[in-house]
Protein backbone atom coordinates (compact mmCIF):
# COMPACT_ATOMS: atom_id res chain seq x y z
CA UNK A 1 0.00 0.00 0.00
CA UNK A 2 1.49 3.63 -0.96
CA UNK A 3 1.32 5.87 2.13
CA UNK A 4 2.21 9.28 1.89
CA UNK A 5 5.38 11.05 3.47
CA UNK A 6 5.85 14.96 4.11
CA UNK A 7 9.37 15.33 4.42
CA UNK A 8 10.23 18.97 6.18
CA UNK A 9 13.67 19.88 6.53
CA UNK A 10 15.69 22.58 8.33
CA UNK A 11 19.40 23.39 8.89
CA UNK A 12 22.37 22.01 7.73
CA UNK A 13 23.26 19.96 4.73
CA UNK A 14 23.93 16.48 6.96
CA UNK A 15 19.97 17.16 7.86
CA UNK A 16 19.33 17.37 3.82
CA UNK A 17 21.60 13.87 3.74
CA UNK A 18 19.74 12.79 6.84
CA UNK A 19 16.13 13.18 5.16
CA UNK A 20 17.54 11.39 2.28
CA UNK A 21 18.42 8.53 4.43
CA UNK A 22 15.19 8.75 6.18
CA UNK A 23 13.43 8.30 2.87
CA UNK A 24 15.14 5.61 1.84
CA UNK A 25 14.23 3.56 4.80
CA UNK A 26 10.54 4.51 4.64
CA UNK A 27 10.32 3.63 1.13
CA UNK A 28 9.91 -0.21 1.95
CA UNK A 29 7.68 0.75 3.49
CA UNK A 30 5.45 1.98 1.24
CA UNK A 31 6.11 5.72 1.40
CA UNK A 32 6.69 8.16 -1.35
CA UNK A 33 7.26 12.04 -0.81
CA UNK A 34 4.50 14.42 -0.51
CA UNK A 35 4.92 18.01 -1.54
CA UNK A 36 2.64 19.35 1.37
CA UNK A 37 1.42 18.00 4.41
CA UNK A 38 -2.55 18.01 3.30
CA UNK A 39 -2.67 14.52 2.46
CA UNK A 40 0.22 12.69 4.36
CA UNK A 41 0.18 9.73 6.50
CA UNK A 42 3.36 10.51 7.87
CA UNK A 43 4.73 13.76 8.24
CA UNK A 44 8.47 14.25 9.70
CA UNK A 45 10.29 17.29 10.49
CA UNK A 46 13.93 17.01 9.97
CA UNK A 47 15.06 20.08 13.11
CA UNK A 48 18.27 22.03 13.59
CA UNK A 49 19.53 23.40 17.13
CA UNK A 50 22.45 25.25 15.76
CA UNK A 51 21.18 28.57 17.08
CA UNK A 52 18.02 29.93 18.94
CA UNK A 53 15.72 31.13 16.16
CA UNK A 54 16.28 27.59 14.00
CA UNK A 55 14.99 25.76 16.97
CA UNK A 56 12.02 28.19 17.77
CA UNK A 57 11.08 27.61 14.47
CA UNK A 58 9.82 23.76 14.90
CA UNK A 59 7.11 24.56 17.42
CA UNK A 60 5.85 27.01 15.42
CA UNK A 61 5.59 24.50 12.80
CA UNK A 62 4.38 21.76 14.67
CA UNK A 63 1.78 24.40 16.17
CA UNK A 64 0.78 24.81 12.10
CA UNK A 65 0.92 20.42 11.55
CA UNK A 66 -1.53 19.95 14.67
CA UNK A 67 -4.36 21.33 12.61
CA UNK A 68 -3.19 19.49 9.79
CA UNK A 69 -3.47 16.52 11.87
CA UNK A 70 -6.91 17.98 13.29
CA UNK A 71 -8.07 18.03 9.86
CA UNK A 72 -7.27 14.26 9.02
CA UNK A 73 -8.61 13.01 12.50
CA UNK A 74 -11.69 14.72 11.45
CA UNK A 75 -12.07 12.40 8.06
CA UNK A 76 -11.69 9.32 10.16
CA UNK A 77 -8.16 9.19 9.07
CA UNK A 78 -4.44 9.64 11.20
CA UNK A 79 -1.51 11.43 9.91
CA UNK A 80 1.14 10.62 12.06
CA UNK A 81 3.70 13.15 13.41
CA UNK A 82 7.49 12.67 13.80
CA UNK A 83 10.18 14.98 14.64
CA UNK A 84 14.10 14.16 14.14
CA UNK A 85 17.15 16.13 13.81
CA UNK A 86 19.16 18.06 16.28
CA UNK A 87 16.68 19.73 18.38
CA UNK A 88 14.70 16.24 18.77
CA UNK A 89 17.92 14.99 20.51
CA UNK A 90 18.54 18.11 22.51
CA UNK A 91 15.41 18.76 23.85
CA UNK A 92 13.80 15.05 23.69
CA UNK A 93 11.40 15.49 26.46
CA UNK A 94 10.41 18.90 25.91
CA UNK A 95 9.02 18.06 22.76
CA UNK A 96 6.54 16.23 23.59
CA UNK A 97 5.46 18.16 27.03
CA UNK A 98 5.36 21.08 24.83
CA UNK A 99 3.22 19.52 21.78
CA UNK A 100 1.73 16.06 22.83
CA UNK A 101 0.42 15.60 19.33
CA UNK A 102 3.45 14.10 18.70
CA UNK A 103 3.74 10.40 17.93
CA UNK A 104 7.82 9.88 17.61
CA UNK A 105 10.96 11.69 18.59
CA UNK A 106 13.98 10.17 17.15
CA UNK A 107 17.40 11.45 16.88
CA UNK A 108 20.13 11.27 14.38
CA UNK A 109 21.96 8.63 15.59
CA UNK A 110 18.26 6.45 15.65
CA UNK A 111 16.79 7.30 12.29
CA UNK A 112 17.39 3.94 11.18
CA UNK A 113 14.94 2.40 13.84
CA UNK A 114 12.17 4.34 12.30
CA UNK A 115 10.05 1.15 10.48
CA UNK A 116 9.65 -0.39 14.44
CA UNK A 117 8.73 3.25 16.01
CA UNK A 118 6.06 4.02 13.28
CA UNK A 119 4.86 1.02 13.55
CA UNK A 120 4.70 1.15 17.25
CA UNK A 121 3.27 4.49 17.34
CA UNK A 122 0.51 3.53 14.99
CA UNK A 123 -0.20 0.59 17.16
CA UNK A 124 -0.25 3.10 20.18
CA UNK A 125 -3.01 6.44 21.14
CA UNK A 126 -2.44 9.87 19.64
CA UNK A 127 -1.03 11.38 23.33
CA UNK A 128 2.03 8.58 23.97
CA UNK A 129 4.58 9.88 22.18
CA UNK A 130 7.55 7.59 21.35
CA UNK A 131 10.81 8.89 22.48
CA UNK A 132 14.46 7.40 20.79
CA UNK A 133 17.29 9.34 21.19
CA UNK A 134 19.92 7.33 22.49
CA UNK A 135 23.79 7.33 20.84
CA UNK A 136 23.18 3.55 19.94
CA UNK A 137 25.94 1.01 19.82
CA UNK A 138 24.70 -0.30 16.33
CA UNK A 139 26.02 2.10 13.33
CA UNK A 140 23.35 3.41 11.89
CA UNK A 141 24.91 3.00 8.48
CA UNK A 142 24.78 -0.83 8.90
CA UNK A 143 20.89 -0.51 9.32
CA UNK A 144 19.91 2.05 6.58
CA UNK A 145 19.26 0.38 2.36
CA UNK A 146 22.06 -0.07 0.96
CA UNK A 147 20.47 1.57 -2.32
CA UNK A 148 19.89 4.94 -2.62
CA UNK A 149 17.43 6.63 -4.78
CA UNK A 150 18.19 9.09 -6.97
CA UNK A 151 19.33 11.73 -5.79
CA UNK A 152 19.79 14.54 -8.85
CA UNK A 153 22.81 15.23 -10.44
CA UNK A 154 24.34 16.77 -7.39
CA UNK A 155 24.09 14.09 -4.17
CA UNK A 156 25.71 14.33 -0.45
CA UNK A 157 27.32 11.78 1.07
CA UNK A 158 28.11 11.79 4.69
CA UNK A 159 31.34 10.29 5.31
CA UNK A 160 31.83 11.45 9.10
CA UNK A 161 29.64 13.03 11.56
CA UNK A 162 29.68 14.24 15.36
CA UNK A 163 32.71 16.35 16.81
CA UNK A 164 34.90 16.55 19.21
CA UNK A 165 36.11 20.25 19.33
CA UNK A 166 34.06 21.39 21.50
CA UNK A 167 33.94 25.36 20.24
CA UNK A 168 32.59 26.98 23.62
CA UNK A 169 29.73 28.13 21.13
CA UNK A 170 28.38 24.72 19.54
CA UNK A 171 25.70 22.13 20.29
CA UNK A 172 27.00 19.97 17.65
CA UNK A 173 29.35 17.70 20.32
CA UNK A 174 26.22 17.08 22.48
CA UNK A 175 23.44 16.56 19.62
CA UNK A 176 25.77 14.86 16.80
CA UNK A 177 27.79 12.96 19.76
CA UNK A 178 31.66 11.58 19.02
CA UNK A 179 33.28 11.91 15.99
CA UNK A 180 33.09 9.01 13.84
CA UNK A 181 34.24 8.13 10.34
CA UNK A 182 32.56 5.84 7.87
CA UNK A 183 35.34 2.82 6.27
CA UNK A 184 36.17 4.15 2.94
CA UNK A 185 35.08 0.78 0.85
CA UNK A 186 31.62 1.88 2.43
CA UNK A 187 31.87 5.41 1.26
CA UNK A 188 33.00 4.10 -2.26
CA UNK A 189 30.26 1.79 -2.48
CA UNK A 190 27.57 4.56 -1.54
CA UNK A 191 29.42 6.45 -3.97
CA UNK A 192 29.21 3.92 -6.56
CA UNK A 193 25.72 3.96 -5.90
CA UNK A 194 24.96 7.75 -6.03
CA UNK A 195 26.15 8.06 -9.65
CA UNK A 196 24.71 4.54 -10.96
CA UNK A 197 21.24 6.42 -10.04
CA UNK A 198 22.20 9.42 -12.12
CA UNK A 199 24.67 11.67 -9.68
CA UNK A 200 27.53 13.00 -11.38
CA UNK A 201 28.96 15.49 -8.38
CA UNK A 202 29.25 13.99 -4.66
CA UNK A 203 29.55 15.93 -1.95
CA UNK A 204 31.62 14.71 1.04
CA UNK A 205 29.83 15.66 4.02
CA UNK A 206 30.82 15.90 7.90
CA UNK A 207 30.68 17.75 10.78
CA UNK A 208 34.64 17.66 10.71
CA UNK A 209 35.01 16.54 7.05
CA UNK A 210 38.43 17.21 7.48
CA UNK A 211 39.06 15.48 10.39
CA UNK A 212 38.05 12.81 8.33
CA UNK A 213 39.78 9.27 9.46
CA UNK A 214 37.71 6.14 8.19
CA UNK A 215 39.52 2.52 7.96
CA UNK A 216 40.90 1.91 4.40
CA UNK A 217 41.16 -1.27 2.53
CA UNK A 218 44.36 -1.70 3.43
CA UNK A 219 43.73 -1.84 7.35
CA UNK A 220 44.96 1.75 7.81
CA UNK A 221 43.61 4.99 8.78
CA UNK A 222 42.59 6.79 5.38
CA UNK A 223 42.45 10.88 5.72
CA UNK A 224 40.28 13.08 3.55
CA UNK A 225 43.24 13.56 0.90
CA UNK A 226 43.26 9.83 0.23
CA UNK A 227 39.54 9.26 0.11
CA UNK A 228 39.14 11.90 -2.82
CA UNK A 229 41.65 10.27 -4.84
CA UNK A 230 39.86 7.17 -4.56
CA UNK A 231 36.52 8.85 -5.45
CA UNK A 232 38.43 10.92 -8.27
CA UNK A 233 38.92 7.02 -9.48
CA UNK A 234 35.09 6.26 -10.06
CA UNK A 235 33.84 6.06 -13.40
CA UNK A 236 30.98 8.93 -13.20
CA UNK A 237 32.49 11.26 -10.68
CA UNK A 238 32.82 14.46 -12.40
CA UNK A 239 33.15 16.68 -9.51
CA UNK A 240 34.03 17.20 -6.00
CA UNK A 241 32.84 18.64 -2.89
CA UNK A 242 33.49 18.14 0.95
CA UNK A 243 32.05 20.40 3.57
CA UNK A 244 32.70 21.92 6.19
CA UNK A 245 35.87 21.81 7.36
CA UNK A 246 38.26 22.86 10.69
CA UNK A 247 41.19 24.81 9.73
CA UNK A 248 43.26 22.52 12.32
CA UNK A 249 42.54 19.30 10.15
CA UNK A 250 43.97 21.15 7.10
CA UNK A 251 46.60 18.27 6.02
CA UNK A 252 48.71 18.43 3.23
CA UNK A 253 47.32 14.99 1.32
CA UNK A 254 43.99 17.34 1.77
CA UNK A 255 45.53 20.53 0.46
CA UNK A 256 47.64 18.98 -2.28
CA UNK A 257 44.40 17.31 -3.71
CA UNK A 258 43.23 20.76 -4.60
CA UNK A 259 45.86 20.72 -7.15
CA UNK A 260 46.16 17.16 -8.02
CA UNK A 261 42.36 15.64 -8.22
CA UNK A 262 40.94 17.46 -11.56
CA UNK A 263 37.61 16.94 -10.17
CA UNK A 264 37.80 18.62 -6.86
CA UNK A 265 36.08 21.74 -7.20
CA UNK A 266 38.55 24.80 -6.14
CA UNK A 267 35.71 26.22 -3.61
CA UNK A 268 36.74 25.82 0.13
CA UNK A 269 34.65 26.60 2.74
CA UNK A 270 36.28 26.67 5.91
CA UNK A 271 35.23 28.29 8.89
CA UNK A 272 37.11 30.83 11.03
CA UNK A 273 34.60 32.46 13.14
CA UNK A 274 36.77 35.21 14.72
CA UNK A 275 39.58 36.94 13.66
CA UNK A 276 40.73 37.91 16.79
CA UNK A 277 43.05 35.09 18.71
CA UNK A 278 42.06 36.19 22.11
CA UNK A 279 38.04 35.38 21.03
CA UNK A 280 39.47 32.28 19.20
CA UNK A 281 41.19 31.17 22.32
CA UNK A 282 37.75 32.05 24.45
CA UNK A 283 35.89 29.53 21.48
CA UNK A 284 38.60 26.74 22.11
CA UNK A 285 38.89 26.67 18.17
CA UNK A 286 42.51 25.58 19.15
CA UNK A 287 44.04 27.71 16.37
CA UNK A 288 45.11 31.53 15.52
CA UNK A 289 44.01 33.90 13.00
CA UNK A 290 47.73 33.65 11.15
CA UNK A 291 47.04 29.73 11.70
CA UNK A 292 44.08 30.06 9.17
CA UNK A 293 46.19 33.04 6.88
CA UNK A 294 48.57 30.36 6.44
CA UNK A 295 46.26 27.43 5.46
CA UNK A 296 44.44 29.93 3.05
CA UNK A 297 48.02 31.29 1.47
CA UNK A 298 49.17 27.36 0.62
CA UNK A 299 45.70 26.28 -0.89
CA UNK A 300 46.18 29.38 -2.47
CA UNK A 301 49.50 28.57 -3.92
CA UNK A 302 48.08 25.17 -5.23
CA UNK A 303 45.27 26.15 -6.57
CA UNK A 304 45.21 29.72 -7.50
CA UNK A 305 41.70 29.97 -8.75
CA UNK A 306 40.48 28.34 -5.64
CA UNK A 307 37.19 30.46 -4.11
CA UNK A 308 37.20 30.85 -0.01
CA UNK A 309 34.34 30.65 2.02
CA UNK A 310 34.10 31.40 5.82
CA UNK A 311 31.70 31.27 8.93
CA UNK A 312 32.00 33.70 11.29
CA UNK A 313 30.25 34.54 14.90
CA UNK A 314 30.21 38.39 15.78
CA UNK A 315 29.21 38.84 19.66
CA UNK A 316 30.70 35.65 21.31
CA UNK A 317 31.24 36.33 25.43
CA UNK A 318 33.99 38.71 25.80
CA UNK A 319 34.46 40.21 22.42
CA UNK A 320 35.26 43.94 22.38
CA UNK A 321 35.65 46.41 19.38
CA UNK A 322 38.80 45.45 18.75
CA UNK A 323 38.39 42.04 18.32
CA UNK A 324 35.72 42.89 15.79
CA UNK A 325 37.95 44.90 14.38
CA UNK A 326 40.89 42.21 13.55
CA UNK A 327 37.93 40.11 12.85
CA UNK A 328 37.39 43.00 9.73
CA UNK A 329 41.17 42.79 9.09
CA UNK A 330 41.09 39.30 8.57
CA UNK A 331 38.38 39.71 5.91
CA UNK A 332 39.88 42.26 4.51
CA UNK A 333 43.54 40.33 4.42
CA UNK A 334 42.03 36.85 2.64
CA UNK A 335 38.74 38.29 -0.01
CA UNK A 336 35.95 35.86 0.60
CA UNK A 337 34.22 34.70 -2.04
CA UNK A 338 31.00 33.94 -0.07
CA UNK A 339 30.08 33.89 3.63
CA UNK A 340 27.99 32.93 6.33
CA UNK A 341 27.95 35.46 9.49
CA UNK A 342 25.70 35.37 12.65
CA UNK A 343 24.82 36.80 15.97
CA UNK A 344 26.21 35.10 18.50
CA UNK A 345 23.18 32.67 20.04
CA UNK A 346 23.70 31.30 23.25
CA UNK A 347 22.76 27.73 23.51
CA UNK A 348 21.95 25.58 26.11
CA UNK A 349 24.39 23.53 27.86
CA UNK A 350 27.72 24.94 25.90
CA UNK A 351 30.06 26.68 28.02
CA UNK A 352 29.88 30.05 25.94
CA UNK A 353 26.43 30.15 27.41
CA UNK A 354 27.05 29.92 31.09
CA UNK A 355 29.18 33.30 30.66
CA UNK A 356 26.43 35.68 30.96
CA UNK A 357 29.32 37.94 32.56
CA UNK A 358 30.68 38.76 29.26
CA UNK A 359 27.81 39.12 26.73
CA UNK A 360 27.52 41.50 24.35
CA UNK A 361 24.86 43.51 23.95
CA UNK A 362 22.28 43.01 21.13
CA UNK A 363 22.76 46.24 20.10
CA UNK A 364 26.55 46.16 19.75
CA UNK A 365 26.35 42.30 17.95
CA UNK A 366 23.64 43.86 15.11
CA UNK A 367 25.99 46.66 14.48
CA UNK A 368 29.28 44.18 14.64
CA UNK A 369 27.50 41.95 12.22
CA UNK A 370 25.92 44.72 9.62
CA UNK A 371 29.97 45.94 9.66
CA UNK A 372 30.96 42.60 8.94
CA UNK A 373 28.26 41.71 6.32
CA UNK A 374 28.70 45.09 4.50
CA UNK A 375 32.65 43.41 3.84
CA UNK A 376 32.02 40.04 3.19
CA UNK A 377 28.77 40.81 1.03
CA UNK A 378 30.84 43.73 -1.37
CA UNK A 379 33.83 40.96 -1.56
CA UNK A 380 31.50 38.41 -2.71
CA UNK A 381 29.82 40.45 -5.34
CA UNK A 382 33.37 41.55 -6.18
CA UNK A 383 34.32 37.84 -6.86
CA UNK A 384 31.35 37.46 -9.31
CA UNK A 385 32.22 40.70 -10.90
CA UNK A 386 35.19 38.89 -12.25
CA UNK A 387 33.34 36.10 -13.81
CA UNK A 388 31.79 38.13 -16.69
CA UNK A 389 32.89 37.36 -19.44
CA UNK A 390 34.19 34.26 -18.30
CA UNK A 391 33.77 31.25 -19.94
CA UNK A 392 32.37 28.13 -17.10
CA UNK A 393 31.48 24.37 -16.54
CA UNK A 394 28.15 24.66 -15.39
CA UNK A 395 26.52 21.66 -14.17
CA UNK A 396 22.82 22.33 -14.24
CA UNK A 397 20.63 20.88 -11.66
CA UNK A 398 17.13 21.88 -11.98
CA UNK A 399 14.56 24.73 -13.35
CA UNK A 400 15.09 28.57 -12.31
CA UNK A 401 12.23 30.53 -11.39
CA UNK A 402 11.21 31.95 -14.63
CA UNK A 403 10.22 29.88 -17.94
CA UNK A 404 12.52 28.04 -19.96
CA UNK A 405 15.47 28.61 -17.00
CA UNK A 406 17.44 25.84 -15.90
CA UNK A 407 20.03 26.75 -12.80
CA UNK A 408 23.18 25.19 -12.10
CA UNK A 409 26.68 25.39 -9.84
CA UNK A 410 29.75 26.63 -11.60
CA UNK A 411 32.86 25.21 -10.11
CA UNK A 412 33.12 27.97 -7.29
CA UNK A 413 29.81 27.14 -6.26
CA UNK A 414 28.00 30.04 -7.37
CA UNK A 415 24.19 29.32 -8.72
CA UNK A 416 24.39 30.13 -12.40
CA UNK A 417 20.77 31.36 -14.28
CA UNK A 418 20.97 30.21 -17.90
CA UNK A 419 17.94 30.18 -20.73
CA UNK A 420 18.50 26.08 -21.41
CA UNK A 421 16.50 23.28 -22.55
CA UNK A 422 15.04 20.68 -19.78
CA UNK A 423 17.37 17.99 -21.23
CA UNK A 424 20.80 19.95 -20.03
CA UNK A 425 19.51 19.10 -16.72
CA UNK A 426 22.25 16.44 -15.53
CA UNK A 427 25.20 17.89 -17.81
CA UNK A 428 27.81 20.22 -17.51
CA UNK A 429 27.91 22.77 -20.18
CA UNK A 430 30.38 25.73 -20.92
CA UNK A 431 28.25 28.81 -20.15
CA UNK A 432 29.68 32.31 -20.56
CA UNK A 433 28.78 34.64 -17.98
CA UNK A 434 27.05 37.69 -18.88
CA UNK A 435 26.30 39.14 -15.57
CA UNK A 436 26.97 38.87 -11.76
CA UNK A 437 24.26 39.47 -8.91
CA UNK A 438 25.63 39.82 -5.36
CA UNK A 439 24.51 36.04 -5.01
CA UNK A 440 24.89 34.69 -8.19
CA UNK A 441 25.30 35.00 -12.05
CA UNK A 442 23.78 34.79 -15.00
CA UNK A 443 25.00 33.43 -18.60
CA UNK A 444 24.42 32.02 -22.17
CA UNK A 445 25.13 28.67 -22.98
CA UNK A 446 28.88 28.66 -24.82
CA UNK A 447 29.13 25.44 -26.40
CA UNK A 448 28.27 25.25 -29.94
CA UNK A 449 27.59 21.16 -29.87
CA UNK A 450 25.39 21.52 -26.87
CA UNK A 451 22.06 20.75 -29.23
CA UNK A 452 23.45 17.17 -29.78
CA UNK A 453 23.43 16.49 -26.48
CA UNK A 454 21.75 14.29 -25.27
CA UNK A 455 19.56 14.23 -22.05
CA UNK A 456 21.19 12.29 -18.59
CA UNK A 457 17.97 9.59 -18.19
CA UNK A 458 18.03 9.51 -13.87
CA UNK A 459 17.79 12.73 -12.49
CA UNK A 460 15.12 14.69 -10.03
CA UNK A 461 14.32 13.65 -7.19
CA UNK A 462 15.85 15.22 -3.87
CA UNK A 463 14.19 16.17 -0.87
CA UNK A 464 11.82 18.63 -1.42
CA UNK A 465 11.03 20.69 1.46
CA UNK A 466 14.09 22.49 2.45
CA UNK A 467 13.51 25.32 4.80
CA UNK A 468 17.39 26.86 4.66
CA UNK A 469 20.63 26.33 3.53
CA UNK A 470 23.18 26.71 6.17
CA UNK A 471 26.83 25.30 6.46
CA UNK A 472 27.01 21.78 8.36
N1 LIG B 1 25.64 31.06 17.66
C1 LIG B 1 25.85 31.59 16.44
N2 LIG B 1 26.38 30.89 15.42
C2 LIG B 1 26.72 29.61 15.64
N3 LIG B 1 27.28 28.68 14.85
C3 LIG B 1 27.43 27.55 15.55
N4 LIG B 1 26.98 27.72 16.81
C4 LIG B 1 26.54 29.00 16.90
C5 LIG B 1 26.00 29.79 17.94
N5 LIG B 1 25.81 29.28 19.17
C6 LIG B 1 27.66 28.96 13.47
C7 LIG B 1 29.18 28.78 13.28
C8 LIG B 1 29.27 27.47 12.55
C9 LIG B 1 27.98 27.46 11.77
C10 LIG B 1 27.51 26.13 11.35
O1 LIG B 1 27.02 28.02 12.64
O2 LIG B 1 29.64 29.83 12.46
O3 LIG B 1 30.39 27.37 11.73
FE1 LIG C 1 32.68 21.09 16.19
FE2 LIG C 1 32.37 22.91 14.24
FE3 LIG C 1 30.78 22.98 16.41
FE4 LIG C 1 33.39 23.64 16.63
S1 LIG C 1 31.80 24.73 15.41
S2 LIG C 1 32.23 22.27 18.04
S3 LIG C 1 34.33 22.27 15.16
S4 LIG C 1 30.87 21.34 14.86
Amino acid sequence: MTKKLYLKTYGCQMNAYDSARMADVLAPLGYTLSQQPDDADLILLNTCHIREKAAEKVYSELGRMRHVQDAKTAKGERALLAVAGCVAQAEGEEILQRAPQVDVVVGPQTYHRLPELIAKAERSRPGRGILDTEFPVEDKFDHLPEERRPQGPSAYLSVQEGCDKFCTFCVVPYTRGAEVSRPVAEVLAEARGLVAAGSHEIVLLGQNVSAYHGEGPDGREWGLGRLIRALAEIEGVERIRYTTSHPKDMDDELLTAHRDVPQLMPFLHLPVQSGSDRVLKAMNRGHTADHYRRVIERVRELRPDIAVASDFIVGHPGERAEDHAETLRLAADIGFAHHFAFKYSPRPGTPAAMNTEDAVSDAVATERLHGLQQVLGEQGHAFNHRSVGMRLPVLFDGHGKRAGQLIGRSPYMQPVHVQAPDRLIGRTVEVEITEAHPNSLRGRVATATWEGVPAHDACGAGSPNVEERAPV
